[in-house]
């Protein structure tokens, strides 16, 4: 059992400036220790150095198209390569722009993944439904083969074809989610887990649905992209987009662990956590060990306790 990890120090998927600083924060909270004592080999290969374009001019309103485009062309070829080697993928973000590289570069060795989206925001705008013109709230646009038709060619891009079904992609933790965004999940029919969701339903009836839907077909890989603003902004305060009402860590981590039981995640991005955004050390620190938190329950650590095997014990 190997994993990879590797971060992706980009901001230009949106305006805040410090969401680069993520893979070291993460990393400062101890994710290497905590996946080595996991018994994973670990393989570090350190932070993707991406580029840095002169000029960049926007594409209808979409900002910084060609650094999003090439941060990403790079980021892909490093993803495919991890998945090749038989390791599981760890993506440190960086903004959720970064997810087109990743989710991307996975499906090149998986083509028949699925994908867990754990996030506040449904990140499915395109550059004509978009409201701010970030890109780290359109990745999932890029992939949906079902809104190729509705994707303008953006320069940075032509590296990349859409490679998803709507029907393999489930959303879970919603809570802002706009209009254009709200049409198209609804068009297109895409399973989702709102907040209200979860309120009605309880975390384990959504986990069991969000998973019947994506694997009783047939069982295959599992990208997991989790926006570190899906928890409640009293435990994940260091992210720019914020949203009030989110996952407690009861419900991420029973989330995660759900995941782990299937035996078939594959990839994770962990995005979105930004320390210059906290309020002081303490709300950083809270926000980087969240993360090393859902990482280390998504790759089988467990509250109940484990062992390796009964003929060890003493
Ligand atoms: N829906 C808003 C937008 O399109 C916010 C997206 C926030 N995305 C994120 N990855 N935090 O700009
Ligand atoms: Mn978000
Ligand atoms: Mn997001």
């Amino acid at each position: 059992q190997s994993v990879a990890v590797l971060g992706a120090p980009f901001s230009r998927g949106q305006k805040r400036g410090g969401v680069e600083l993520g893979p070291k924060v993460i990393r400062d909270a101890g994710l290497i220790e905590r996946l080595s004592s996991l018994d994973y080999s670990v393989h570090d290969f350190g932070d993707l150095s991406f580029h840095h374009l002169e000029k960049d001019e926007p594409y209808m309103d979409v900002k910084f198209p060609r650094t999003v485009g090439a941060a990403n062309k790079m980021l892909s070829s490093a993803a495919s390569r991890a998945v090749g080697a038989g390791h599981t993928f760890v993506m440190l973000g960086g903004d959720h722009s970064l997810a087109i590289g990743s989710v991307s570069g996975h499906a090149q060795q998986c083509p028949d993944l699925c994908l867990i989206w754990v996030d506040a925001h449904a990140d499915i705008n395109t550059p004509m439904t978009s409201p701010s013109g970030n890109l780290h709230g359109q990745p999932v646009a890029f992939m949906l083969k079902e809104l190729q038709g509705k994707m303008p060619d953006i320069p940075g891009f032509s590296w990349t074809k859409p490679f998803l079904s709507s029907r393999d992609l489930v959303y879970i933790g919603l809570r802002d989610v706009d209009p254009g965004e709200h049409h198209l999940l609804k068009t297109l029919g895409i399973q989702y887990f709102s907040m209200r969701d979860i309120d009605r339903l309880g975390i384990q009836r959504v986990m069991e649905v969000a998973l019947d839907h994506l694997l009783a077909r047939k069982q295959r890989p599992i990208h997991l992209s989790f926006d570190i603003d899906a928890f409640d902004p009293s435990l994940a305060p260091a992210t720019g987009t914020a949203v009030n009402g989110g996952l407690t860590y009861r419900e991420g981590i029973y989330l995660t662990e759900e995941i782990h039981n299937t035996g078939l995640l594959s990839a994770i991005d962990l995005v979105e956590v930004n320390p210059v955004l906290g309020a002081n050390q303490d709300a950083v620190e809270a926000t980087a060990s969240l993360a090393v938190d859902v990482i280390a329950s998504s790759l089988g650590q467990t509250r109940e306790g484990a062992h390796a095997s009964i003929d060890s014990m003493p």
